[in-house]
């Protein structure tokens, strides 16, 4: 299957998936209103669409793969709802819409936010069809993944580096971490719910590694060479927050040869796996040549 049919059949299911898990919340009305605002908001869904590509490339199909999917886009919506806040990176505007702050004030997005990650978790432990060792093993990479050692761990990083230049090798962990650790976790969730062999789950890691600093380098090159209205986000924002890019440290050009190395690498990673890997290509191809 081509990757624009794939997601065009599981985008909609995704949405209402998220939808869903939410609605039936018996929760204060302007909690709910908000955490669906920016869930709602669309966004490429990459994560939840790595997740089900890996099942679908590895002949895989789950019943409960849909809510795994769900649980990571909560994670990464309530990472942006945080990362917009004047105390990270204050930003305006977010998928298109105004930031999650904007419309429900600080307090709001905040425990949205913290909602939102407190939830992905729950959700994970009441799968029904996954052995109590696989959802144990979602759970707790999950949490390492979205974590100190990970997400939150990466953020801290990027924050702290505005304040001064960091070197390349600094840079490239604080992407790993803020970026890499989510991203690969959804390509390793795919893999343990299709029941894959541990070769197999080497290279997807291995995949996803790259694949994640890609995503971030083609993160960072938006932000200069794109506009708002095509990112649904502030262009030039890194520049005038002093962050470290790696077009700031590389130049644009040596930043994109570092993204086409990646993009080999990660495709170099899934080369000895059975099948043709076509949607994972498709996939890498989009995250390197995205326009948002
Ligand atoms: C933006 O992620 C933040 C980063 C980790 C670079 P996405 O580019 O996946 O954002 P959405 O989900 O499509 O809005
Ligand atoms: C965000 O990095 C990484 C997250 C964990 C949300 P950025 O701060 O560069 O993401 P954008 O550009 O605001 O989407
Ligand atoms: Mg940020
Ligand atoms: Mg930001
Ligand atoms: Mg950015």
């Amino acid at each position: 299957m081509k990757l624009n049919e794939f997601r065009n059949y599981y985008e909609p299911l995704i949405q209402q998936e998220l939808a869903e898990q939410i609605a039936v919340l018996q929760i204060p009305h302007s909690l709910k209103e908000s955490m669906h605002y920016s869930l709602q908001a669309g966004g490429k869904r990459i994560r939840p669409i790595l997740l089900l590509a890996v099942m679908r490339e590895l002949g895989a199909d789950h019943p409960d793969a849909l809510k795994v999917a769900a649980a990571v886009e909560m994670v990464h919506t309530y990472s942006l709802i945080h990362d917009d806040l004047p105390s990270m990176d204050n930003d305006d505007l977010r998928r298109g819409m105004p930031t999650n702050h904007k419309v429900f004030g600080e307090a709001v997005a905040i425990l949205a936010g913290d909602a939102l990650l407190t939830y992905s978790f729950g959700l994970l432990s009441r799968l029904k069809d996954v052995s109590n060792d696989d959802k144990i093993q979602l759970i707790d990479l999950l949490s390492v993944s979205a974590g100190a050692e990970g997400m939150v761990g990466g953020q801290i990083l990027d924050i702290e580096g505005e304040e001064k230049n960091l070197a390349l090798e600094e840079l490239e962990q604080v992407h790993r971490l803020k970026t890499g650790a989510l991203l690969t976790y959804s390509i390793v969730a795919g893999a343990i719910l299709a029941g894959a062999k541990p070769d197999a789950m080497v290279a997807l890691s291995k995949f996803g590694e790259h694949v994640g600093l890609a995503f971030q380098i083609q993160d960072d090159i938006l932000d200069v060479t794109g506009t708002s209205e095509e990112l649904g986000k502030t262009a030039g924002k890194d520049e005038s927050s002093e962050k470290s890019t790696y077009p700031g440290i590389l130049t644009l050009p040596k930043a994109k040869e570092k993204l086409a190395h990646h993009a080999t690498e990660a495709l170099a990673a899934i080369s000895g796996l059975d099948g043709d890997m076509g949607l994972l290509k498709e996939l890498t191809a989009m995250i390197i040549e995205r326009k948002n």
